[in-house]
């Protein structure tokens, strides 16, 4: 907990889109007054008709009902492409920074467009109608972009895949949603390293029957396998296409996409965001949050694989007419100075990254930063995981040049966009604090009967308002969405998060409170990483926590019971990495993995994953009561053999 504030620099005040008087003023209007304060935000999108009908929600049990704009008709990609051609068509909308730093391409708006409309017509040509849904598992080129917005030029619904996904994870992916069009490259390149998207995509296809068509657009020129009568070159459909195509009309609460996530319990979910709610509030929050102006060159360094991706690399900025950059590498290739060295390169102003990035790199020291100049830089942001206040201040101090305000965003895939966030020139910092809630949010801390806690507290953040761009529900099952988030505490959408309220009324996220865990900013479910874990011959059950890690935030934690006869050796352990690694994606790798004899269960079954947590995050000493374990005999040998033991 850190005790500084930073004040609102006085040049930030005067420039910025909102100062601290026009945030008190806007937000007691969004909430006094919400029909007419989101009637005028409506009016920042273009609409084939207007909304006249604006919230219409109720949160009530057996009763979850979200809409927004309801009788307004609109399209998503005339809106980030269209809509700006006339004044903007020569502007750039996309830099391309590719891994190898020798490549990068600017793309402008009318670019976007013609590149948009060629992938949208090799969709209809395949028949992809309005409400389809399309997978897209593609590494950060520009097609990721195109494929995107041409699915919301046809009304199609995009499931995009993060690349770093195994085959299962992304046939599963791929099932629930019924695609029957996957969009994929030959191979990704990252770090220098490539990835091999479209023999992962054949390998999914091999659990997944009813994909019609791939389109595979080529990266590198690796060697693949085309099924001649599934498979088509993007390039060469490409050429067969004109550049024009005549945009759906939808209305607000057709979906626009769906993004899978990790949850407590089962199998990741379908978080269902729906079209002009998201997109005003998509465009809202980074007009304001990242106080953009006109001309500003803007980088999120997150992956369109990502709700992060999706909200602040494309929909938002180019809702707002922005140029937004998009970077195909890692942080630390060819070497660490890499972002600094991109910012240098491209002139960004506005730079957003995770807290785990900002670890990773200050751990190489301040040299790699300092030797570039970032001139360029005027706001920094953060999200995904609360940041450290020492990562806070050096990022403040040895990156922004103790120059550039740092906006500490906290939101959620299911939140569509940002909800508590300073405002660059409205809001004093205070290093970790995602200090206040963002305009038309409310939130709640509660305790654990769900009673609202007022003034300075801890407890469970919860959200009593709808706001725009909230998902809609989980697809394909509502039942799901209202018992995940509505259920723990009726009336109100539960996050899932701890927090703390201050004397200022600053929040202050804690981390996840259910048995989500969230490894370098990528959220991951305990319940996924065990059943990869016992999927294997040799496991007869596991367990997984997660425990606090340097870099990452948290590392994975999994206590492993083997099948009788077997051997707990170090071959093993790596075999049973190698093995999550395959069965789900690198981002869920076990740090640690603890063969366990027995887990710690209560006479009813229930594994007591607060002993779990304590032991993996080498606290033995408060373990808390034990007693009501049917065999407390096995903590001791769990204790004994801890692998984080300092
Ligand atoms: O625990 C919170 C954490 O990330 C979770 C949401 O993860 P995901 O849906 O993958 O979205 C990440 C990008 C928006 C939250 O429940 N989280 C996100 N941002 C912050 C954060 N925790 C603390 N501070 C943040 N700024």
């Amino acid at each position: 907990m850190s005790e500084k504030i930073y004040d609102v620099p006085a040049e930030w005040a005067k420039r910025a889109w909102v100062d601290q008087a026009k945030y008190k003023e806007m937000y007691a209007r969004s909430i006094s007054d919400p029909n007419g304060f989101w009637a005028e935000q409506a009016k920042r999108i273009d609409w084939m008709h207007a909304p006249t009908k604006i919230e219409n929600v109720s949160f009530a049990p057996g009763n979850i009902s979200i809409k927004w704009f309801e009788d307004g008709i609109l399209n998503v990609a005339h809106n980030c492409i269209d809509r700006h051609l006339a004044k903007r068509g020569n502007q750039t909308a996309i830099i391309w920074e590719g891994d190898d730093p020798s490549q990068s391409r600017h793309i402008t708006y009318q670019e976007l467009h013609d590149e948009v409309c060629r992938m949208a017509n090799i969709l209809r040509t395949r028949n992809v109608q309005k409400g389809d849904r399309v997978t897209i598992y593609l590494p950060m080129i520009p097609e990721a972009a195109y494929a995107m917005l041409a699915c919301a030029r046809i009304g199609a619904i995009h499931s995009v895949v993060f690349a770093g996904f195994s085959p299962d994870s992304l046939a599963q992916r791929i099932n629930d949603c019924k695609s029957k069009v996957i969009i994929t490259a030959d191979e990704g390149l990252r770090g220098g390293k490539k990835v091999p998207l479209k023999a992962n995509v054949d390998a999914a296809l091999a659990k997944a029957d009813d994909v019609d068509w791939v389109v595979v657009v080529k990266r590198t020129g690796g060697k693949i396998d085309m099924n001649p009568t599934r498979d088509l070159w993007y390039h060469e459909a490409a050429a067969m296409v004109t550049t024009e195509c005549p945009v759906e009309h939808m209305h607000a609460e057709d979906p626009l996409f769906i993004l899978y996530t990790s949850g407590s319990t089962g199998q990741p979910k379908g978080v269902l965001h729906t079209s002009a709610g998201y997109l005003v509030f998509a465009s809202m929050t980074h007009q304001y949050v990242f106080d953009y102006h006109d001309g500003d060159i803007y980088w999120c360094t997150a992956d369109v694989g990502w709700v992060t991706g999706h909200s602040y690399i494309l929909y938002g900025p180019l809702a707002n007419g922005a140029t937004t950059l998009m970077f195909e590498g890692v942080p630390n290739y060819p070497d660490n100075s890499r972002f600094w060295s991109v910012i240098d390169k491209h002139k960004v102003n506005i730079f957003y990254t995770a807290p785990t990035a900002i670890r990773a790199l200050m751990q190489s020291g301040d040299e790699p930063v300092k030797k570039t100049s970032r001139a360029s830089l005027r706001l920094l942001g953060s999200v995904g995981e609360p940041i450290n206040p020492e990562a806070w201040e050096w990022y403040h101090r040895v990156v922004g040049d103790d120059r550039c305000p740092i906006v500490d965003t906290w939101w959620q895939t299911e939140t569509g966009g940002i909800l508590i966030t300073p405002l660059p020139g409205a809001t004093k910092l205070k290093p970790g604090s995602a200090t206040q809630p963002f305009f038309g949010v409310v939130p709640e801390i509660v305790d654990a009967d769900g009673k609202a806690l007022e003034g300075a507290t801890t407890g469970n953040l919860c959200l009593t308002r709808s706001w725009p761009g909230q998902m809609r529900t989980v697809y394909g099952d509502h039942a799901r969405f209202e018992q995940t988030y509505f259920s723990t505490y009726p009336g109100k959408y539960f996050t899932g998060d701890g927090c703390r309220r201050d004397e200022d009324g600053y929040y202050w996220i804690t981390g996840r409170v259910d048995d989500v865990i969230n490894v370098s900013g990528h959220r991951m479910g305990t319940a996924e990483v065990e059943s990869a874990l016992v999927a294997h011959e040799k496991v007869s059950e596991a367990a997984v926590v997660g425990f606090p890690h340097d870099i990452k935030g948290q590392g994975i934690y999994a206590y492993v019971t083997l099948m009788a006869g077997v051997q707990p050796t170090d071959e093993l352990r790596k075999e049973l990495v190698t093995w999550v690694r395959k069965e789900i994606g690198p981002i869920a790798s076990p740090d640690q993995i603890q063969f366990a004899p027995g887990l710690p269960k209560t006479r009813s079954g229930k594994i007591m994953r607060r002993i779990l947590r304590k032991i993996a995050e080498d606290e033995p000493g408060s373990l808390g009561d034990t007693s009501t374990l049917a065999d407390p005999a096995v903590v001791d040998d769990l204790v004994q053999n801890r692998q984080n033991k300092k």
